[in-house]
């Protein structure tokens, strides 16, 4: 695994190329259907090099090295390893602020922290300061693109923006729309949700590395006049994401269906207003029946497990049978859920969903741990020829992991002996400590 060299320095863009070598781990296909070893692609000692934002080029040093000129300086990357960065298929930013908010379930926790803390988002500043700390966050434990809840403020939706355009991350984010069921100063109206989020799509969608995702927050806080609003603006700009969640909790679903008694299921609910489409992400997705995997199939949609919020808000077990089904496989991917969700990390995160595999009789490997952090999110998002592999044309956003990043994790490594050990100890025992360096669009963004 070790490169030849154990040397270090810092890469010179005078030749306008990155390029860095180490191991390196990455996906061309979904271990869930075609089995691990099809679907991983490692490399022992890989240089990835980097230019204009991009992956020019990757793959064994002995091949790609002759290919560079001769004084072209190399970054080396010893007991590590390169793999795309990560991606956070559902987060809400504003709620950093109160992870580990304890003793309720979901309903009652969204009443008792969740609406009182978004409520301090009318401050400007305090979203801007929360957003700077979060996109921080992400860096730190490797995560380069997330999908990501504002709150009812469209002006906290915008300075997010701003900060991820300051940082050229690849960020996909909404403004919640919430016109009931909510505190009067969390409401909208479908009138207003509708025109804050047409004029943040108009004025952020496409610039930069950045998306808009329409963001109705869930089926109980929206009216129907509302998620027609949200599926009319869709139509208007149908490249945009959508994000949402669903059957997350038994008693959410079913105040589902006493708000909406006219409709066959949860997930008829967002079918209905034209909610359920390519590039929608769904969250949790716990307790859906067969006929809605099915659906959510057809559709393309994607939908983000989110283990340690599960966990946390004792929601309950996702089942991989069921999304990943062969004859209907869905897209899925990881997201953290913050602050339902325990931590940032995507390690963290993974070894979580392993354990709730084990749980419910689904055992997943680690590369398919290691997919739905990477390539499985970004083809949850149909963004997959742009982000979560590593490739040439791929954008580069890549994390480095320290594969000895505390003294257990270290001794534990000495008794490794293939990459598919290596990855479930890591995703088993490392956190943001492992994280050495991160690279955004080709450009070192943190450590070294
Ligand atoms: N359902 C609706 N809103 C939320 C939220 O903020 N967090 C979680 N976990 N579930 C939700
Ligand atoms: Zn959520």
């Amino acid at each position: 695994m070790k490169p030849e060299h154990g040397f270090s320095e810092v890469m010179s863009l005078s030749s306008g190329l990155g390029v860095i070598r180490g191991a390196a781990l990455t996906f061309c296909g979904d271990p869930f259907l075609i089995g691990a070893a099809a679907a991983m692609r490692y490399e022992s000692d890989a240089l990835v090099v980097m230019e204009a934002g991009k992956i020019k080029a990757f793959g064994a040093y002995a091949d790609i090295k002759k290919t560079l000129p001769a004084n072209t300086k190399i970054t080396t990357y010893a007991d590590a390893l390169i793999l795309p960065g990560f991606i956070d298929l559902h987060v809400h930013y504003p709620q950093t602020q109160i992870i580990g908010a304890y003793g309720k379930q979901l309903i009652d926790w969204l009443n008792r922290y969740t609406f009182v803390a978004e409520q301090q988002f009318a401050d400007i500043d305090h979203a801007r300061e929360v957003s700077q700390f979060f996109l921080d966050e992400c860096l730190r434990v490797g995560t380069t693109t997330a999908m990501v809840y504002g709150t009812v403020h469209s002006h906290a939706t915008d300075v997010f923006f701003e900060a991820a355009a300051e940082r050229n991350m690849r960020m996909i984010a909404g403004k919640v729309m919430m016109d009931r069921n909510a505190p009067a100063a969390l409401c909208d109206t479908a009138q207003s949700g509708y025109d804050d989020s047409k004029a943040l799509i108009e004025k952020w969608h496409g610039q930069r590395r950045l998306g808009y995702a329409i963001t109705p927050r869930f089926a109980p806080t929206s009216s129907p006049a509302q998620l027609e609003a949200a599926g009319a603006l869709w139509r208007e700009f149908p490249d945009v994401h959508m994000q949402t969640h669903i059957a997350e909790n038994t008693d959410e679903v079913a105040w589902v269906s006493q708000l909406f008694p006219n409709h066959q299921g949860y997930l008829d609910v967002y079918d209905h207003y034209g909610l359920v489409n390519k590039r929608a992400v769904f969250g949790h997705g716990i307790h859906l029946t067969h006929a809605e995997w099915q659906c959510l199939h057809e559709a393309g949609a994607g939908v983000a497990h989110c283990p340690t919020s599960n966990e946390f808000l004792g929601s309950g077990l996702f089942r991989f049978d069921n999304a990943k089904n062969k004859s209907r496989p869905v897209r899925v991917g990881l997201g953290t859920d913050i602050g339902a969700g325990t931590c940032l990390s995507p390690l963290r995160t993974m070894g979580e969903a392993y354990k709730i595999g084990e749980l419910c009789g689904n055992s997943l490997c680690a590369a398919d741990a290691y997919f739905l952090a990477t390539r499985g999110a970004a083809e949850a998002l149909h963004l997959d020829d742009k982000i979560g592999s590593i490739g040439v044309g791929m954008e580069a956003d890549l994390v480095v992991l320290n594969l000895k990043s505390t003294p257990l994790v270290e001794f534990r490594m000495k008794f490794c002996n293939s990459i598919e050990e290596v990855l479930a100890v890591q995703m088993t025992m490392a956190d943001d400590r492992a994280t050495r360096a991160v690279y955004v669009a080709g450009k070192l963004a943190y450590g070294n």
